[in-house]
């Protein structure tokens, strides 16, 4: 179905998923706060991604590695120098807008003579007067300690992946292990884009998860089928996304990263539009070279029993938590009439939704009924967690409200359970009802 974004936003706002960043105070661009159901959710698909590529694998070890580095890593992995958007200002109303994401079918090597060329109109104004473009550094730049000078300066993380890469050699030492094998890493980073929007899409303080995958120089091709094609997997049968919103594209040279020499994105059907959802990169040894070369430190690779030693070449597996985040409820997003009565459902699968059950008495104000459905809620709270409660208004609305939020199953308490121990339950997908004996829960 055709699902727009204002509906999302709007669920997500109603509900409790997510809110613009400090909202209190008239927002921040390009920041955005989780709400109880939100982070239910988001903590869901991260921990899904951390149990898929992590624990049920040999060959993926975890890391967590600090927001703040020292300043060497930006200058080696080349982000000081490179990690720049072409940025473009008016000169009639002096917005500042992403020369690439303004025009049509521009890269993001666009000149200025290519630019002004397109006669593209100020999304603000509608005049064509621009001026240079020059390259902005996406940075965030701080002082670390209480001395505000060059010798203090640091930045918040652009991407996870370097904390990754600063630990190869000390995971190499502690654990040695076999070749090819990869390192996790979820976290926060922060890029100052030029210009945050559609939703979470672009933020300015994001959460990504990565991986990178080391391996011998001659197996990446092999390696990099084989990623993609799992890629492909976590996101069809954990993360149960609508596979016809998902494309595999292949990034061409000038698109690519200064550090890719191939690149294949996943792209996904977003409300408003194709967007990246996560990319897998070749990252050839670019990083741990550096590395090598600013620190002085061997990163070489011994294959065990004296074997080759070589450094080794990483594949690159990344992808950001509120683009999945939102392709999830993307997919997830329905509207549909019950007995003539419209519905907004969120088909969210069962390991991902904030509740895996609802529970009710019938009638809030029946001592008995309520004591039991306590009874139940506890037993099933045992059980599985995340369980909520809801005694408000009718039970047609409290079915409303928990199929908006994604609750996958209904469980209500009547006279009959006090009668023969069986309660409903009531699907949130085909919204069919059968008793079942709670012990059968
Ligand atoms: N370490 C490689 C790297 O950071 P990237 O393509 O710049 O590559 C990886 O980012 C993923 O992080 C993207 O595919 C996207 O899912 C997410 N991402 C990047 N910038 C983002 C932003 N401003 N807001 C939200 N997610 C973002």
């Amino acid at each position: 179905m055709t699902v727009k974004m204002e509906d999302i936003v709007s669920l997500c706002k109603r509900r409790g998923f997510v809110w613009p960043g400090s909202d209190v105070y008239g927002g921040m661009a390009g920041t955005w706060d989780f709400g109880p159901l939100g982070v239910a959710l988001k903590k869901r698909i991260m921990d899904a991604w951390w149990q898929y590529w992590v624990e049920e694998r040999d060959d993926i070890y975890g890391v967590d590695a600090a927001i703040l580095m020292n300043p060497r890593t930006w200058s080696a992995s080349g982000h000081t120098a490179t990690f720049a958007d072409p940025l473009v200002e008016c000169g009639n109303c002096h917005g500042r807008f992403r020369a690439d994401k303004i025009a049509e079918g521009v890269s993001e090597s666009v000149t200025t003579d290519e630019f002004r060329a397109l006669n593209v109109p100020c999304p603000t104004c509608g005049k064509t007067d621009w001026g240079e473009i020059r390259q902005f550094n996406m940075m965030f730049r701080t002082h670390v300690g209480p001395v505000d000078d060059d010798s203090s300066i640091a930045y918040l993380r652009p991407e996870t992946a370097q904390g990754i890469f600063t630990n190869y050699k000390n995971v190499v030492d502690s654990l040695y292990p076999d070749l090819p094998f990869g390192l996790a890493q979820q976290g926060k980073a922060f890029r100052n884009e030029i210009s945050p929007r559609d939703f979470i899409l672009r933020d300015r303080e994001c959460s990504q998860m990565e991986i990178e995958y080391f391996v011998a120089p001659e197996k990446w091709e092999e390696e990099f089928e084989k990623l993609l094609k799992e890629q492909h997997a976590f996101l069809k049968d954990v993360m149960c996304l609508d596979m016809e919103r998902v494309h595999g594209r292949e990034v061409e040279e000038g698109d690519r990263a200064h550090y890719s020499k191939r690149t294949v994105d996943i792209e996904f059907d977003y409300p408003n539009g194709r967007e990246e959802l996560m990319g897998l990169a070749y990252r050839t040894d670019f990083d741990l070279m550096n590395i090598q070369r600013e620190s002085g430190k061997n990163m070489e690779y011994i294959v065990k029993g004296g074997g080759a030693r070589f450094v080794p070449h990483v594949l690159e597996p990344s992808i950001g938590v509120e683009r999945l985040f939102l392709a999830v409820l993307t997919s997830a997003y329905a509207e549909d009439e019950i007995n003539g009565e419209k519905r907004t459902v969120l088909r969210l699968p069962e390991q991902l939704a904030p509740y895996r059950f609802c529970v009710s008495p019938l009638l809030k104000n029946k001592p008995e009924l309520v004591a039991k459905a306590q009874e139940v809620y506890a037993l099933l709270r045992q059980k599985y967690g995340n369980v909520t409660w809801d005694d408000s208004g009718n039970i047609g609305k409290r079915y409303r409200k928990q199929d908006e939020i994604g609750t996958p199953k209904c469980v209500v308490i009547d006279f009959d359970t006090l009668e023969d121990g069986t309660v409903t339950v009531r699907d949130r997908d085909t919204t069919e009802q059968v008793r079942v004996k709670i012990e059968e829960l």
